[in-house]
């Protein structure tokens, strides 16, 4: 099935980081669906092919799955030789991966912000005061979160941008949060400090924050 994936330079070829599940898995339908070649990487190799599996079975044929765990540098290392030998370009490079970082106090095990059964019919705000409730600011998560969500993209990004490069429009894409628009420097940020002061004053109301936190 690989062999039929084009290569050519009129191909745009895109990678999508923690493509499994989620958000992108979707990213990943929508780019393959718009005629985009698709690279789906997971760091779970059987998660990853089921889910490259799921898309064919939806006709779109034009993905295939290559290993990444995006905190393991000779994971790293394996996904930009494939890349450099089988295509020899990027064009572009979607770093969705990530983690929370906080642990859910309700279920240890529970690690996905998307359950459909816990958040299904609430708002913004609904989701937001369900996470508040349900998780835990720790260290441990806090150090997971950085060494994924900073350290591993940005080692993922300078091992392909040589290959971004090489591409006549290569580009990145950052998937975050609405925290981390930098509109919100002004007035707005303001506003939403007010709202996150005013749920650390709930929390530790709570018992979830501790004082000069
Ligand atoms: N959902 C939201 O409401 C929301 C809101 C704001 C921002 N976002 C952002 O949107 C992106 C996707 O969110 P989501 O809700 O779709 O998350 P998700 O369902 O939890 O999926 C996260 C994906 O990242 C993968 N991943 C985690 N650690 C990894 C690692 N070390 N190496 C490679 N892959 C790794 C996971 O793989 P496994 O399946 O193996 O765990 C999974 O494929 C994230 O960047 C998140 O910050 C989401």
């Amino acid at each position: 099935m690989e062999e039929a994936i084009s290569s050519s330079p009129s191909t745009r070829l895109a990678l999508v980081t923690g493509g499994n599940k989620g958000i992108g898995l979707e990213v990943c339908r929508q780019l393959a669906g718009n005629g985009v070649t698709v690279i789906l990487t997971a760091r779970d190799e059987t998660r990853g092919t089921a889910a490259v599996e799921n898309l064919r079975a939806l006709r779109l044929s034009n993905v295939i799955f290559h290993q990444l765990d995006i905190t393991d540098g000779s994971s790293i290392s394996r996904l930009s030789d494939f890349m450099k030998s089988r295509f020899g370009r990027l064009d572009i490079l979607v770093n969705n991966a990530a983690f929370g970082g906080v642990e859910y106090a309700r279920d240890p095990a529970y690690t996905s912000v998307t359950s459909e059964e816990e958040l299904s019919g609430m708002d913004r705000d609904q989701r937001l005061e369900w996470l508040w409730i349900n998780s835990q600011e720790t260290y441990d998560a806090a150090k997971k979160g950085l060494q994924t969500n900073y350290y591993g993209t940005k080692y993922v990004i300078e091992a392909l941008l040589p290959l971004l490069q090489a591409s006549s429009d290569g580009r990145i894409v950052n998937v975050s949060s609405d925290f981390g628009l930098l509109r919100k420097r002004g007035a707005e940020a303001r506003a939403e400090r007010r709202w996150q002061t005013h749920r650390g004053e709930a929390g530790r109301a709570a018992g979830h924050v501790p004082e000069g936190l």
